[in-house]
């Protein structure tokens, strides 16, 4: 499958109140990402559960939820070659107990919840993550 070169990020709650942003955003250009798109936005429940509906039988789904509307976050879209793999490896585990050193997580995560940060998984999510959130007027 052809690999795309964007991929989809936000910077969650717990890494935006504690005042992580600007910090976060300096790895993500330093690790080689453009930012095409950016925004500052709380989610609502409704925002936040319909993103996250892929997750709805999870047994989590509640609390992601909850989490992800517990304060404001920053979402963007990233553009480099091999951006999702790339991200995820910038980013760290999902973890943070498990994320390698320098990684994001490892830096700025407190739980498997409270993580900092997502990453897309696949390029199919990234196009469909980033078209949730930006319209075509919106990135660059
Ligand atoms: S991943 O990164 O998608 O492969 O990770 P996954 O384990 O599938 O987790 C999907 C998202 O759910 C969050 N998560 C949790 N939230 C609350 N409680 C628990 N126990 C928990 N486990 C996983 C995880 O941070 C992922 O969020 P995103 O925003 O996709 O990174």
């Amino acid at each position: 499958m052809a690999t795309t070169n964007k991929t989809f990020t936000m910077i969650k709650p717990d890494a935006v109140g504690n005042g992580h942003t600007g910090a976060i955003l300096n790895d993500i250009i330093a690790g080689g990402f453009k930012i095409v798109a950016m925004k500052y936005i709380h989610l609502s429940k409704e925002t936040a559960g319909a993103f996250y509906a892929v997750h709805k039988e999870r047994p989590f789904y509640g609390e992601l939820v909850g989490f992800m509307t517990s304060g404001p976050i920053v979402a963007a879209i990233l553009e480099k070659n091999n951006a999702v793999e790339d991200f995820r490896k910038l980013i760290g585990a999902t973890d943070p107990a498990k994320a390698e050193a320098g990684t994001i997580r490892n830096k700025y995560a407190k739980s498997i919840e409270a993580n900092a940060i997502h990453g897309s998984d696949s390029d199919e999510n990234a196009e469909i993550e980033g078209n949730f959130f930006f319209s075509q007027f919106e990135r660059f």
